[in-house]
Formats: C-alpha cells, structure tokens, sequence
C-alpha cells in the first residue's frame, strides 16, 4: 500500500456508523503508533463536533476554497490531526456542479499534503454526492458499514454500482476493504438472514472478521467530544475497533 493509505468511509444510507467507525477506528489505528488524519467530508459537519472540533474558525471549505493553508485549518485531538467540516460544504458543494475537474479536488488537496501520514480516514455524507465521489477518488480503499438489516441490503448495490463506476472512470485502482458489519447480535435471526444473503449475493465483496458489537459507550461518547478510547477504554467498542485497526494493519503488512 501506498503511504499514507487513503479510506473513505462511505454508505449513502443514512445512521450506519460512518461517522462513529471513522473516529474510534482511526483513534485505534494511532493506538498502535501510525500518524492519523481524519477528514470530515460531510456539511452535516459530524465527524467535527464528535470531537469537539466544530468551534474552529476555518474548515475544509476554506482549504478548498485556498483561503487559508491546510495546516492552518487542522485541530489536533487525541494524538489524530483533523480536518473538519461545517455547513459552508454544502454550499460549495452546490458552486461546483459546473466546475472541470470538480470530482478531483480532494485528492490534489490531500496529495500536496499526504506525505506526513500513514492513515488518512474520510467521514463521508450519506449520499452519493460530488462530494462522496471525490472521496472515492481520493482514496485507495473503502470501508463500507452496515447494519444487519433488510434496509441496508437495500442500498448496497447501489454503492457498488458508484464505486463500479469509480473504477471505469477516474480510479481504476480502488479497492473495497470491506464491509463493516455493525451493531452485531448473534441471537437475532434477522442478523444471521442478512449476513448469509450478503455473503452469497456479494461474494466479491469481503467482509471484515471484526463485527462492532451494540454498544451504548459508541453513543454517548460524542456528548463528551471523545472518543471511545477516552470515553470508556474498557467498552466492549473499544475492543472492537481495536480488532478492526490490528485486522486493518495485518492485511497492509500482506498486501
Ligand atoms: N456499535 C454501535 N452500537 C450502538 N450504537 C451505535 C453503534 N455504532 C453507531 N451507533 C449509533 O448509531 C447512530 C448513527 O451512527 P453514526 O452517526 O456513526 O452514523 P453515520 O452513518 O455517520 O450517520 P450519517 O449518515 O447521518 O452521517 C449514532 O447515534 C451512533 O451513536
Ligand atoms: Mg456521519
């Protein structure tokens, strides 16, 4: 893998845990000594205030827009570097839609600055927006979380028809990591139903051996601006995530 590895993050439903395997599963990758950069790339501006990173002054948009340096706009938090985001984004977003090469503007962003990190993580919006698909260029791999329900076998196909059409176009080495399976219960049959259907109808498609299992310590985290880590180290949550960085880590050392 190239340095640093770019993740995206992405599922166009909405609620899946993008945002809260973005935060605790970078926080478990800088665990084990890799230099981290979160990059919230959603208006909704979640990523940031997760980590009370949201008051700053200047954010992405402002990057993009070259009003301030990249440097200028990072917040550090618990040993990660983040770009955050806010509302600004979405107007953007809208200014680009005629704009040549718009779906290439985050990769020559992070490309200017890259070479100082080992992961850069992307919180996507749940959409497959200009900027969702800027993620799937800027990036090397995807990560795709989903919950054990009919709903979310729903949107599936459709993000893998985006990420098909990635590949066609403007990135054709993009890679599927896999999908994350969240809010794991072993004892419910719709959970084992929707596992074995995904299995059998995307079998092209890995599925990571690390589920993240319910936990409430992943939901009340954020009221405290931490992470996971911080919040409740012990937590069933921290576990997981700690999993997924070391299975993460180990497929790198392979590739
Ligand atoms: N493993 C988990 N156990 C319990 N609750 C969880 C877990 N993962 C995420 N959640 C909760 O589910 C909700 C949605 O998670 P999150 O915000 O990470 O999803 P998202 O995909 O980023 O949402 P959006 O599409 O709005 O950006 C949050 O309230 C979060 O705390
Ligand atoms: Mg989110």
């Amino acid at each position: 893998m190239p340095k640093p590895h770019i993740i995206a993050v992405v599922n166009q439903k909405g609620g899946t845990g993008k945002t809260t395997t973005t935060v605790n599963l970078g926080r478990a990758i800088a665990e084990f000594g890799k230099k981290v950069l979160l990059m919230d790339l959603d208006p909704q501006g979640s990523l940031s205030y997760y980590l009370g990173a949201n008051s700053n002054v200047w954010s992405i948009s402002d990057v993009i827009l070259e009003d301030i340096s990249f440097h200028n706009a990072l917040i550090q938090r618990e040993n990660m570097h983040i770009i955050p985001a806010d509302v600004t984004l979405a107007d953007l977003e809208l200014s680009l839609v005629n704009y040549q090469g718009r779906e290439q503007i985050v990769k020559k962003m992070i490309e200017q600055h890259a070479q100082e990190y080992d992961y850069i993580l992307i919180d996507c919006s749940p959409s497959l927006s200009i900027l969702t698909v800027n993620a799937l260029v800027a990036a090397h791999s995807i990560i795709i979380p989903l919950q054990m329900e009919v709903l979310s076998m729903h949107g599936l196909e459709l993000i893998l028809e985006t990420i098909e059409q990635v590949k066609k176009t403007v990135n054709p080495e993009l890679q599927i990591m896999g999908i994350l399976i969240l809010m794991y219960n072993i004892r419910r049959r719709i959970t084992q139903e929707v596992h074995n259907h995904i299995k059998k109808t995307y079998n092209f498609v890995p599925i990571f051996q690390t589920h993240i299992r319910t936990d409430v310590k992943l939901v009340e985290a954020p009221s405290f601006g931490k992470s996971v880590f911080e919040y409740a180290p012990q937590s069933n949550g921290a576990e997981d995530y700690l999993n997924l960085a070391r299975e993460i880590i180990a497929k790198e050392a392979m590739s």
